[in-house]
């Protein structure tokens, strides 16, 4: 029998392994959840709005602290993610919190229409990358949703791959170059020493292709930002951290960090 190593069952391996790390570290604050806090950040808590009684998908959620969040606003919370190892770990914490959040494990491009569709959906954060069709995606996230219903989605900007060569998508600029190959990488974000190696495969997706992506699916694109500081301290000159926004005090304002766009299940 040969290995499966396509690129989502390569990607699914990585994700099981940095789980296990993540859960461990500081930059995912599990006790704070635990204890009552939220890991949800000024823009997607603006552009979503009151949340409270909404039927929610939060996509590529991680081990869950997001939607932990989001059903401690008032969602009636459902995260999907790829790797068995973040979902089990979302679904204890779920049980520890006693928060009304559900999570299935599915690949994001392969999701069959819900039996009662959402109202909103929410993708955050490192999430595109990891995706090699972008038609694909907008389409799931279209048959997920009612109709009117809404997506919120806030991404690191592609722009930073030109700028911090493959640190976002590995593609070393902002168009995708050519195919994307396995890349061999030790350590995870939130500890690169981290005892951990793994292929990964990533993808670029310029900020026309989402909006084109979503405009083919059925989508109508209601507001496209672009942020000059960032949720995250993502590279070192984000050195001034406000309201929980992280900028370059050297050159505030010079490039966007993060963008997000919205965008409505047409209902016609
Ligand atoms: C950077 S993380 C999530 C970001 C989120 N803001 C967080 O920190 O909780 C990316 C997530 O995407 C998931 N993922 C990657 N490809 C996926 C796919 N095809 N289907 C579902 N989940 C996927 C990974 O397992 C991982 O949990």
């Amino acid at each position: 029998m040969t290995a499966d190593t396509t690129p989502t069952t390569v990607n699914r391996a990585a994700w099981d392994l940095r789980t296990a790390v993540h859960l461990q570290s500081d930059f995912y604050p599990v006790d704070r959840v635990r204890a009552g806090q939220s890991t949800l950040n000024p823009p997607e808590l603006a552009l979503a709005g009151d949340v409270r009684g909404l039927r929610l998908l939060h996509l590529q959620c991680h081990f869950g602290l997001d939607t932990l969040s989001w059903a401690r606003l008032g969602a009636e919370a459902t995260g999907i993610d790829f790797s068995p190892a973040a979902v089990s770990a979302a679904r204890t914490l779920a049980e520890e919190t006693g928060l009304p959040a559900r999570f299935e494990c599915a690949d994001v491009l392969a999701l069959d229409a819900p039996g009662t569709p959402y109202d909103l959906a929410v993708t955050t954060y490192g999430v595109l990358c990891w995706l090699d069709d972008l038609d694909r995606w907008a389409r799931a996230v279209h048959r997920m949703l009612r109709p009117g219903g809404r997506l919120v989605l806030v991404e690191f900007h592609p722009v930073l791959e030109a700028l911090h060569p493959g640190r976002l998508s590995g593609a070393g600029g902002y168009f995708p170059g050519g195919p994307p190959q396995a890349v061999w990488t030790e350590g995870t974000y939130t500890d690169p020493s981290a005892p951990i190696r793994y292929p990964e495969y990533r993808w670029q997706h310029p900020v026309g292709s989402v909006v084109g992506a979503l405009v083919g699916a059925g989508m109508e694109v209601t507001g496209l930002h672009e942020y000059p500081h960032c949720s995250y301290r993502l590279f070192d000159e984000l050195d001034t951290c406000a309201d929980g926004l992280w900028s370059d005090a050297s050159a505030p304002g010079r490039l966007p960090y993060m963008y997000a766009i919205t965008a409505t299940r047409k209902t016609t």
